[in-house]
């Protein structure tokens, strides 16, 4: 069976980068960083990003083109009969449960697309406080069952680009859409930093307080860094499975990983000025930063200030954002959809229905929880918190974990280096170095991070 491709080098650097960036770095990146201290967590984001990224992102290419396999398949073919299989198994219900979650804070992006065209965050031709957004995002998010409407709109949109096929579905959207994201966000960097309590937020992100590193801060920032470069669960395998044998996949890592923590950075760049401007941050006394608003209160608060274009900027910046949250939840879906059809044999139209309508059931809960008195909660934290804390500090970083040990002590240093210089038709002098890592370095930082976050949690 021939299996779909992507047709040119810049397609697998823009189906890679298009699944990394997404709500990972605009949405859940803030969060974090409001969470947990700010500076000090984004210095350790960034040591574990530029020490793993690009080595654990290696692992999973080198996986996936080797064998050109679904992440289950991909561990049968190198090591049969054993048990490394129940890593690809463990990437396929961490797809789920991501998508689960993911989807909702997309379904967002769909509700706020509507809101900008509709002015709404403008009543009688003036601007809304911000205040009335917060109160507003709020209380969207009691209405349950409209989250949920648009939670299955998000899903059907994967689903039918998914259906389509890989290749024709993401990389041409990705190669324009994203270098105008960059491009906005950039704008929006420059506007926010003129903003009167600018310095205070800038303070925030670069002014570390070593105090605040805790096991769990630690975590945090591995699990983040994991779930933006969609790292530790096989999207990369999958993904690598259509990379091409004479293409250099250290480039393509190294571009990837640019572009996510470039995003990334720039969004903070943009929120957090904002929001210390805006009077969201700090915290009032006695009250905690609630993160989920962040960004759907402060970006339309900063178009509301730039009067005239700020209406057309807004409606652009939500549909970008949902497009960003689409070659993510693409990824995501079709790592279901491989395993479904390569190993299940199903045809890829019932895989792709069978998929999503999977990630539907779980997500209606995960919308549903977030209702004040939700009974969808799980030791005071309701499922969407839940689903989150399991896939990003528990599923990847166990997922990278092994995939690690896999490549450095399973397969080896001259499988390894074969498979990345092509059978030695690249020159790359950093395979040495990167092995070193593979083998030593993620394995220990890995578990000793994962293990000081359970001893401090
Ligand atoms: N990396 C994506 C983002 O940052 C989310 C994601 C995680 C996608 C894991 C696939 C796998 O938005």
């Amino acid at each position: 069976m021939s299996r779909d491709g992507f047709g040119s080098k810049i397609g697998i650097i823009a189906a890679a980068a298009g699944s990394a960036v997404g709500l990972g770095n605009i949405y859940r990146f803030p969060c974090e960083l409001s969470g947990n201290g700010g500076g000090a967590f984004l210095l350790v984001y960034l040591l574990i990003v530029l020490c793993l990224g690009v080595p654990v992102m290696l692992s999973e290419f080198v996986i996936g083109r080797a064998t050109q396999k679904n992440p289950i398949g991909a561990f049968r073919t190198l090591r049969p009969r054993s048990a490394w299989p129940i890593l690809g198994y463990l990437g396929v219900i961490c797809a789920f449960i991501i998508m689960a979650f993911y989807s909702t804070v997309a379904g967002w992006t769909l509700e706020y697309i509507v809101k900008a065209v509709g002015n709404q965050f403008h009543e009688n031709g003036v601007a809304k406080d911000h205040e009335t957004i917060v109160a507003e995002f709020k209380a969207f998010q009691q209405m349950g069952w409209k989250n949920v409407l648009w939670q299955g709109a998000f899903i059907f949109l994967t689903g039918f680009v998914v259906f389509k096929g890989v290749a024709n579905g993401i990389e041409k959207y990705t190669k324009i859409l994203m270098p105008l994201l960059v491009l906005i966000l950039i704008v929006l960097g420059v506007y926010t930093l003129t903003l009167d309590k600018a310095g205070e937020g800038l303070a925030f992100l670069f002014k570390p307080d070593f105090s605040k590193i805790t096991g769990s801060v630690l975590v945090s920032a591995l699990g983040q860094a994991f779930f933006s470069l969609s790292m530790g669960m096989g999207v990369l395998i999958t993904y690598g499975s259509y990379i091409k044998k004479d293409d250099n996949m250290v480039t393509t890592s190294l571009s990837v990983v640019l572009a996510d923590t470039m995003v990334a950075v720039l969004a903070a760049l943009v929120i957090f000025p904002a929001a210390y401007s805006f009077g969201e941050l700090p915290p009032k006394p006695g009250t905690e930063v609630n993160g989920m608003s962040l960004i759907f209160s402060t970006l339309p608060m900063i178009f509301n200030q730039m009067e005239g274009v700020g209406y057309f900027l807004c409606i652009i910046f939500f549909v970008l954002l949902a497009v960003a949250a689409l070659t993510s939840t693409i990824s995501l879906l079709e790592v279901i959809v491989a395993y479904l059809v390569e190993e299940l044999h199903l045809p890829r139209r019932w895989a792709t229905v069978l998929a999503s309508v999977g990630c539907m059931a779980l997500g209606v809960f995960a919308s549903l929880s977030l209702k004040e008195g939700s009974i969808f909660t799980i030791a005071g934290k309701s499922f969407f918190e839940n689903l989150d804390f399991i896939s990003a500090k528990v599923l990847l970083p166990v997922g990278a974990l092994f995939i690690v040990i896999f490549v450095g002590w399973i397969m080896g240093k001259r499988w390894f280096n074969a498979e990345l210089t092509n059978d030695g038709k690249l020159k790359l002098s950093i395979k040495g170095i990167v092995y070193f890592i593979i083998k030593f370095i993620a394995p220990l930082a890995i578990a000793v991070i994962f293990i000081s976050g359970l001893l401090n949690p």
